[in-house]
């Protein structure tokens, strides 16, 4: 991943932001989970930069291990109706695939700003078999999607990522119909990375010296400030008040992994370094299934969800009983992301006649709604 310029400050506070790039950011704070307009520049340039090698590095087999997650986070504040799904920041698709075959939805928008993934995401669907999926290039906090069009917006692992959550939530309120429900997960706690360093310290480490031993010397070390992805660590009353000013009539928090995370950290950080890759899934799941148990046994009761690593997050928009209309085909709904007009149909894309945009599409990548053609 690049790394934008940026300078470093180490006397602010901001415990909302990881502390890799709080010394860069803590001076772009605007509010709470909000970036000033600089601050957001830096992080939008970096996720737009997500390469190849990120990319490549999901293993996307449906296991059953993140198939009876998945299900887990559906019963949460589960939708009133399985018609349009959305996945935002969708990556190389796990969520996107779990929700089309385990949630039973009829219909997806996959949505990512790296087009590395949706290039990605598209081969699997390909090789999976997956249809009724849809992919779009487009910046998360405008969504080029009708007003109350859609049944469940689903993210894994993305809010993290956005310089500006309180806008992002406002537009997916904008955009879910009465009593459609946003569905998140895998998010950083405040406790996240002293767990998640308890064994992932040591194991750089190790890797140091078995490196020095092969005789392969040091990694090189990346020179500059971070890559601006990982931004923000969460708090369970923080994420409960950001969710009400969006909008939101009902919201639920779960939490998860204590002692599953850092032995989970630790095995991450070595297949990664060794294979480039996440461990394999089916020795993977059973290890997590394990110390989930222990997690529900013992800290589940006595500890504060804060103190967890990640929180799955729910809520669910109000506003009257969930109609149920007629389906109809995912083109219908989508708008222009700058005057959510509907768009015309033109060789190569979708057109914006009055601001005289028109949004190309790529057969591998998807409609991209980032960068717009104008005459
Ligand atoms: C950690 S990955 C998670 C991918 C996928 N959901 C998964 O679970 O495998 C975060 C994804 O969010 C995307 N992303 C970050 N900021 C975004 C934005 N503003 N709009 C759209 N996608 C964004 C990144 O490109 C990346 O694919």
């Amino acid at each position: 991943m690049t790394a934008p310029g940026g300078e470093r400050r180490d006397d602010l506070p901001g415990t909302m932001l990881n502390s890799v790039v709080r010394p860069y950011l803590c001076a772009h704070l605007a509010g709470d989970y909000a970036l000033d307009e600089e601050g957001r520049r830096r992080v939008l340039d970096a996720n737009r930069a997500i390469d190849e090698v990120y990319a490549g590095g999901h293993d996307h087999r449906p296991d059953p291990w993140w198939t009876r997650m998945v299900e887990a986070r559906l019963r949460l504040l589960p939708p009133a109706r399985r018609d349009t799904l959305v996945d935002l920041g969708c990556g190389t698709g796990l969520l996107t695939i779990a929700l089309m075959s385990a949630g039973g939805f009829r219909q997806c928008l996959s949505v990512d700003l790296s087009a590395a993934m949706l290039r990605a995401l598209r081969a699997v669907l390909a090789r999976e078999g997956v249809s009724g999926v849809r992919t779009a290039r487009a910046d998360v906090t405008r969504l080029p999607l009708a007003d109350g069009s859609v049944d469940c917006v689903a993210g894994n692992s993305m809010l993290h990522h956005l310089p500006d959550v309180p806008a992002f939530l406002r537009e997916v309120h904008r955009v879910l119909r009465p009593g459609g429900v946003l569905l998140l997960s895998h998010e950083p706690t405040v406790s996240a990375e002293a767990l998640e360093g308890l064994f992932k310290r040591p194991a750089g480490r190790l890797l140091r010296a078995v490196r020095r031993v092969a005789g392969a010397g040091a990694a090189p070390v990346p020179a500059g400030p971070p890559a601006f992805t990982d931004l923000w660590v969460f708090d369970q009353a923080r994420v409960r008040r950001v969710l009400e000013d969006a909008g939101f009539a009902q919201s639920r928090i779960a939490a998860r992994g204590f002692l599953a995370t850092p032995p989970c950290s630790f095995l991450d950080r070595v297949s990664w370094r060794l294979a480039g890759r996440l461990p394999p899934a089916r020795l993977y799941g059973p290890l997590r299934d394990a110390l989930d148990v222990l997690d529900d046994a013992v800290p589940r009761r006595v500890l504060s969800p804060d103190r967890f690593s990640s929180f799955a997050i729910a809520a669910r928009k109000g506003d009257g009983p969930d109609a149920a209309p007629r389906p109809v085909p995912l083109e219908s709904l989508l708008r222009c992301p700058r005057d959510r007009r509907p768009l015309r149909p033109v060789a190569g894309g979708l057109r914006n006649p009055r601001l005289r945009l028109t949004y190309p599409e790529d057969p591998q990548v998807g409609i991209d709604f980032d960068a717009p053609e104008r005459d």
